[in-house]
């Protein structure tokens, strides 16, 4: 995709600090975005920020901020408005692992609370914290877009994963719900990745493929995805080039969803 096309334009990144916060920090500052990244992981929020001003030049804005506490969240917003005067992109990310690996009639209360504070009712704080003020913002023809992270998870329901799993199916039903309310004003849709090498898995090639095998799971592109893999439909997904989509799943899982 050419062009600045995010030039004067504001982004905000959770789960900033690593992964494809870390990419989506790059891909969207080059493409002219000032950039609020929010993580929970102070130190690496920090070495992030620096390394990607640094690279591309932009305003980049840490903030931490645990996306489950409605408080840091709504502390979050204020800061967010303060610092940059519009919010155009909001790539609602962050995200974690059930690494306990209970079936679903044996998950203890604290992991399903765990998980799906942080990675569903994350997401709806974190939306509903800045979309008031995106709503209005006086671009044309859309204000703002919403793009989150769901997985491909919340589809093939890995029974190992059910926290997980089930929270990623809210995010497909709230995203589609948040499109619904923000039309014609803001696009909403989700970004499904498969296994990609990220903070997630460790950042370990080998520790992927020992899962795979396990699980005797080929991936029919032959390979793990990369960040870049869900950072380049990230881009299509925040450029004009996308405009006319929304309330839209993007399944980037190297044909392990088909
Ligand atoms: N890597 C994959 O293969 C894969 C596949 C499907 C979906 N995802 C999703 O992608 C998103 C990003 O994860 P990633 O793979 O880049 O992993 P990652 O661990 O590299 O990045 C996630 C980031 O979110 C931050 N975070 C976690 N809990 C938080 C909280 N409560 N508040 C604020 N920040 C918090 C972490 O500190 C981390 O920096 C997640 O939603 C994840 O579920 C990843």
């Amino acid at each position: 995709m050419e062009g600045k096309f995010l030039e004067g334009k504001g982004a905000l990144i959770t789960g900033g600090a690593s992964g494809f916060g870390r990419g989506a920090a790059y891909t969207l500052s080059e493409k002219g975005a000032d950039v609020v990244l929010v993580d929970i992981n102070e130190d690496l929020l920090e070495e992030t920020t620096k390394k990607v001003q640094q690279t591309t030049n932009k305003k980049i804005i840490p903030i931490v901020c645990d996306v489950s506490k409605s408080d840091q969240v709504n502390a979050m917003a204020k800061q967010t408005f303060e610092e940059l005067d519009n919010v155009f992109i909001l790539f609602n990310n962050a995200g974690m692992a059930d690494y306990s690996l209970r079936d679903i009639t044996k998950v203890k209360e604290e992991d399903w609370d765990r998980v799906m504070n942080v990675n569903l009712k994350g997401q709806w704080l974190v939306a509903n914290s800045l979309l008031k003020k995106m709503r209005k913002q006086p671009f044309e023809p859309l204000a703002g877009k919403m793009i989150c992270t769901s997985s491909q998870g919340s589809k093939l329901l890995s029974p190992i994963l059910p926290t997980y799993c089930i929270s990623k199916a809210g995010v497909n039903a709230m995203a589609k719900l948040f499109a619904k309310a923000l039309a014609p004003k803001i696009t909403v849709n989700t970004i499904l990745p498969g296994v990609h090498t990220t903070g997630i898995y460790l950042n370990s090639e080998d520790l992927i493929k020992t899962m795979l095998k396990a699980g005797n799971t080929r991936i029919p592109l032959g390979r793990i995805g990369t960040v870049e893999d869900v950072t380049n439909v990230l881009m299509f997904l925040a450029s004009p080039a996308s405009d006319y989509i929304t309330g839209q799943e993007f399944l980037v899982t190297g044909g392990l969803a088909i």
